[in-house]
């Protein structure tokens, strides 16, 4: 990994731009945060993948044009130490070699779609399998492995970063041309939003979501059990055997899969429930109270206790999943050095339901030219 010259973009511009021009790093603005770009690696076919370093308040984002990946997000605990909450790796290898799609920008279908097939408008559409016989997150060469276009920008206190991609028609067996944007910005208070935004041509169906895991005692520090997690979901999308939703919307009551009031994740993880068995822990789609809303509205609340660090999350979406961290094996080494293991962090990817485009009684899914997909979700930091 080469570190080359880097560009610097600050609220307080013109003091930020001089000092970069001078080849400096400027001391932070007095408002706003800053931007800063890096190159981090080569991809095989010769393209540059950028670092951006966003900071604002007390939190800190990287993210990699590869992917939109959130390398590190770095927030303070109850004493005001700063630790990076998000799994990743160090350098772009491991991302392409072997990446559970950490911190990744997931399209154009968040999850999954049965045998990679879907009816739209009287057609039939086939997509990569790649998940046994089903599609995941968008197909073989997803989002998540594109190199977006990044650019910084200042909206008075806040900073950001504003991430576009056009999908081509057929792209993974999806129709239409997708013009996608999507904004990541740190409040003034060290918030980060993910703002979604899509158009298309044809009529064809849209998921975004963001797969950042989360460890809030710090990545590399052992696994997620008891972080205290609340979901506002009075029911969940059970699955089949291959994590396909049954179509039902059962009940959380009296099972491992009620966090209406907070519990510790790991207390029930190892319930010999069959949905537990399915999934080899939680990674199910929460179908949230609240419904789809045009404001974000809170979901969730996520406490991890030795450091106080919590975490609450507001979207607009109808549903969560909720994903343990099943997959990870030990098989290999995460940012920091250390090996991650079965649930040294979690997922809470905000969605429309798994295989929406196979059920006309899920929230819909399609989106059609003249249309603009929009989507919000907000993670707030504090401490307790
Ligand atoms: C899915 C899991 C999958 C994981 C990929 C999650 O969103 O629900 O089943 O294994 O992504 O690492």
């Amino acid at each position: 990994m080469t570190t080359s010259r880097r560009t610097v973009i600050t609220a307080g511009a013109a003091a930020g731009l001089a000092a970069a021009a001078a080849g400096a790093t400027p001391a932070d603005a007095n408002s706003g945060g800053r931007a800063v770009r890096e190159h981090f690696g080569t991809l095989k076919d010769g393209t540059r993948v950028d670092r951006w370093t966003i900071e604002n308040g007390r939190t800190r984002l990287k993210v990699l044009s590869y992917g939109g990946i959130v390398q590190t997000l770095e927030i303070p605990d109850r004493h005001g130490h700063r630790a990076n909450v998000s799994l990743g790796f160090a350098d772009l290898d491991s991302y392409v070699a072997h990446s559970p799609y950490f911190g990744a920008l997931i399209g154009r279908y968040g999850n999954r779609i049965a045998r990679g097939t879907f009816t739209l408008n009287g057609h039939k559409y086939r997509l990569p399998v790649n998940d046994g016989p089903n599609s995941l997150h968008g197909g073989d060469k997803g989002f998540d492995k594109h190199v977006w276009s990044v650019k910084p920008f200042h909206k008075g206190a806040d900073v950001g970063l504003t991430l576009r991609r056009v999908s081509p028609d057929g792209e993974m067996g999806y129709p239409g041309t997708l013009t996608v944007r999507v904004d990541y910005t740190l409040t003034a208070a060290g918030d980060f939003r993910i703002d979604y935004e899509a158009t298309t041509d044809k009529p064809t169906v849209v998921n975004l979501t963001n797969h950042t895991y989360f460890n809030l005692a710090g990545e590399g520090t052992g696994t997620v059990y008891d972080h205290r997690l609340r979901i506002a979901a009075s029911r969940y999308t059970p699955v089949d055997k291959t994590l396909i939703p049954t179509g039902e919307l059962a009940k959380v009551a009296g099972t491992p899969f009620d966090f209406r009031r907070a519990k510790e994740i790991g207390r029930d993880i190892r319930e010999a429930h069959p949905q537990v068995l399915y999934a080899q822990g939680y990674d199910h789609n929460f179908v949230l109270d609240k419904g789809v809303t045009h404001r974000p509205e809170n979901i969730v609340t996520v406490t991890e206790p030795g450091s106080g660090r919590v975490m609450k999350i507001a979207t607009t979406e109808p549903g969560v999943q909720f994903y343990s961290g099943n997959f990870l094996t030990g098989t290999f080494a995460g940012t920091s050095g250390h090996v991650y293991r079965q649930s040294d962090g979690f997922c809470l990817e905000t969605q429309h339901f798994p295989d929406s485009p196979n059920h006309p009684d899920f929230p819909s899914t399609v989106l059609r030219p003249g249309q603009t997909y929009r989507s919000s979700t907000v993670h707030s930091f504090s401490t307790r």
